[in-house]
């Protein structure tokens, strides 16, 4: 990579950083489930160098051997500040917040708060594969309501899920993935606002898993689900985990409606021991200080999504893509290619090329891949060779 073009920002498009060699030097799951020649686009990590600020906390707080406990609100007042400043939601109520180890722990957390065992939790498959993992391992039960063909939320499907789950007895929740995992779908307010009413009419306790809400390159804005009219009895999760990379420094913020307060303040001290004082460092710098960072990684993940487009038009026709507007992950309709259920199979063994199968993803999953596009434009074109090479 020779050239780095340079945001507005005066900032490095940061996918355009790292050369391939570097990359294979780390050792996080991205780069050591495969062997070497196969080219990583699968688990979501990105293939950047951190930003500065978050890069300069850690390594101030290593270098005071502030390694301790986690304290405080600095996490959720920097996310408060962000959301205002990013989303214009000034309510985020920092008393109603609680620093948990991470999103899926959080979710955990927040279902225990709010049903028992073995309850329903409302999904929209094709959806993140533990969502279905942490549900059952918790003793909850997973009810599906599949998303439309337009990879939006199908209100009809998710009502009928909602007398379903509420008539079954018990407590019923329903996990919202806003923005969505893997369609990169951008949920409207219209649509979080039937959400919230439709969850009210039938008694079911929204957790709405917004990691993805910072990774917004569309034209559709985020509307995080707790400034929704309706949604008061509403909890939600948020992190810097996925925006600025940090799945490896834990830490995510549980966050309460108005109406749910009393709720998360049930959850156990214990729970606040999970979370790394660092990760806590690491994701307030990014929230505070790391958005012209974002928005050079924003421009870049927009730049890919459009070259994504051309590439399967030009290479891989059979594919089939409806671009999402969030998240850096692309959601391939395979099916028309003849590979079966598990084509991911045929490009990881043909064409050395690791994709996600969609599979685990639930219903509507079968014939489908999740391709992680945040990479160079250089590997993500590569990646793309190769899936079409798989097919010779
Ligand atoms: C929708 C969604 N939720 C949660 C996670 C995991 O977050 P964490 O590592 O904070 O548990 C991911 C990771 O990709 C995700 O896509």
């Amino acid at each position: 990579m020779t050239r780095t073009p340079q945001h507005r920002s005066g900032e490095p498009d940061p996918l355009r950083v790292l050369t391939l060699d570097r990359l294979k030097r780390r050792t996080s799951m991205k780069w050591r489930t495969y062997p070497e020649d196969v080219l990583p686009l699968w688990v979501a990590e990105m293939d950047v160098p951190l930003a500065e600020p978050v890069v300069r906390a850690v390594t101030d707080a290593l270098r005071l051997g502030d390694t301790g406990y986690p304290a405080g609100t600095a996490y959720a007042e920097a996310l408060a500040a962000f959301a205002a400043e990013r989303w214009g939601w000034g309510g985020l109520a920092v008393e109603r917040t609680a620093v948990v180890p991470d999103v899926m722990l959080g979710v955990v957390e927040m279902l225990k708060l709010v049903t028992g065992p073995g309850d329903p939790v409302v999904v929209n498959p094709p959806v993140y594969p533990p969502f279905y993992q942490f549900v059952e391992h918790l003793d909850r039960r997973v009810v599906e309501a599949p998303l439309g063909a337009d990879l939006r939320i199908d209100t009809e499907v998710l009502e009928e899920a909602f007398r379903h789950a509420a008539g079954a007895g018990g407590r019923a929740a329903y996990l919202l993935c806003s923005p969505h995992n893997p369609t990169g779908t951008v949920h409207t307010a219209t649509e979080l606002a039937t959400v919230a009413a439709l969850a009210e009419r039938y008694g079911v306790r929204v957790v709405a898993d917004e990691i993805h809400a910072p990774l917004v390159t569309g034209g559709t804005p985020f509307v995080p689900y707790l400034s929704v009219p309706g949604a008061e009895r509403g909890l939600a999760l948020m992190s810097a985990s996925k925006g600025w990379n940090l799945a490896g420094l834990k830490a995510a913020l549980a966050l309460a409606g108005p109406g749910a307060g009393a709720d998360l303040a049930r959850m156990p001290e214990e729970v606040g021991h999970g979370p790394s004082h660092l990760g806590v460092i690491a994701h307030t710098a990014a929230l505070r200080e790391g958005t012209a960072w974002l928005d050079a990684l924003l421009a870049g993940l927009a730049g890919n999504r459009r070259l994504l487009t051309g590439l399967l038009a030009e290479h891989l026709p059979g594919v089939a893509h409806l671009p999402g507007e969030a998240t850096y992950l692309a959601w391939l309709d395979c099916r028309a290619l003849g590979l079966g259920d598990d084509p991911a199979e045929t490009f990881l063994n043909r064409g050395r090329v690791a994709l996600s199968s969609g599979i685990p993803f639930g219903t509507g999953g079968a014939g489908h891949v999740r391709l992680n596009l945040a990479t160079s434009p250089e590997v993500l074109a590569e990646g793309v060779r190769r899936m079409a090479a798989a097919l010779r």
